[in-house]
């Protein structure tokens, strides 16, 4: 019955373990149109879904991968898609004294809200969920470092915005500077990935709280040989937002973060 949660949960948007939605800032105005989508959407699904006799039924491993202009490869024949996040937090970017040199990336951290019944049932929901997701507050996320459970104890999961999508994970870089996603939260497990290859956000991808462009889309890879754990083995980043850094280090600090969301992917091999 997760559809009718879904469904009915809006009315609970002052629930205190929901994040906020930042109204205050700049980005007001895009905050509300994208709320107004969503809870129109929302309402045209209520009066559809009256009609049927159950819900759909919450197969993740059906869901469709979104696909940018310039596709990425696809996911191997031997997997079947596991787990979809929407993440939401920041990447980093380091910064020297050289003006006109680029920021450098440094890593991100994210939290993950479970979007694998949505992507299964409710795709165009899902879409528009994970561009509103962006005017929601990262903080006071608790952004653990090597364990997501350490963070967020046995009380009631953090919950993304109006929806009732729970925190499944955390994304962070380790020491070692490698990608890594714990999703044990979920029971979903765990992966450390390299970039197979990445490929330009649509250009019409929603900007950043900042007016800063989408990050690119990207198909990470557990190494060679590797898996991992719960099977775990390829973590697609798509419809993303935001993220991007300004074109050089002129004014800027020596580190900083942009904020982002995007969904993520995970495929783990077939059982
Ligand atoms: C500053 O960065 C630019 C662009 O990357 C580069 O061409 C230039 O050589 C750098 N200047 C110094 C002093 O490192
Ligand atoms: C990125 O920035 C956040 C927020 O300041 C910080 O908690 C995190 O450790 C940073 N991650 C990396 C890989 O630098
Ligand atoms: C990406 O992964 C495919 C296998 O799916 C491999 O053939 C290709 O060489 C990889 N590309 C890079 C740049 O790692």
């Amino acid at each position: 019955m997760r559809l009718l949660t879904l469904l009915v949960l809006p009315l609970a948007l002052a629930a205190p373990t929901h994040q906020s939605l930042d109204l205050s800032a700049d980005n007001a105005p895009d905050a509300i149109d994208h709320l107004s989508e969503y809870f129109n959407l929302l309402a045209e699904k209520v009066r559809r879904y009256k009609v049927l006799d159950a819900p759909p039924e919450c197969d993740v491993s059906k869901a469709v991968l979104p696909t940018s202009p310039d596709p990425l490869p696809v996911p191997d024949d031997s997997t079947v898609i596991r787990h979809v996040a929407i993440g939401r937090g920041t990447q980093n970017y380091t910064c020297t004294a050289n003006a006109t040199a680029a920021p450098v990336p440094a890593g991100a951290v994210a939290t993950l809200f479970d979007a694998s019944c949505l992507a299964a049932t409710q795709p165009d929901l899902l879409t528009v969920l994970s561009h509103l997701a962006i005017s929601y507050h990262p903080s006071p996320l608790p952004f653990a470092s090597s364990s997501a459970n350490a963070g967020f104890g046995d009380g009631p999961r953090p919950r993304l915005g109006p929806s009732d999508l729970e925190v499944s994970g955390v994304h962070y870089f380790t020491a070692e500077g490698m990608p890594f996603f714990d999703l044990e939260l979920a029971d979903a497990g765990s992966v450390g990935v390299a970039k197979n290859a990445s490929s330009p956000a649509p250009g019409d991808a929603p900007v950043g709280l900042g007016g800063e462009k989408a990050v690119g889309w990207l198909r990470l890879l557990a190494p060679e040989g590797k898996t991992g754990k719960g099977g775990l083995e390829e973590v697609y980043r798509v419809d993303t937002v935001g993220g991007s850094p300004p074109a050089t280090c002129n004014g800027m600090p020596e580190t900083f973060q942009v904020e982002y969301a995007a969904q993520y992917w995970f495929m783990g091999k077939k059982e």
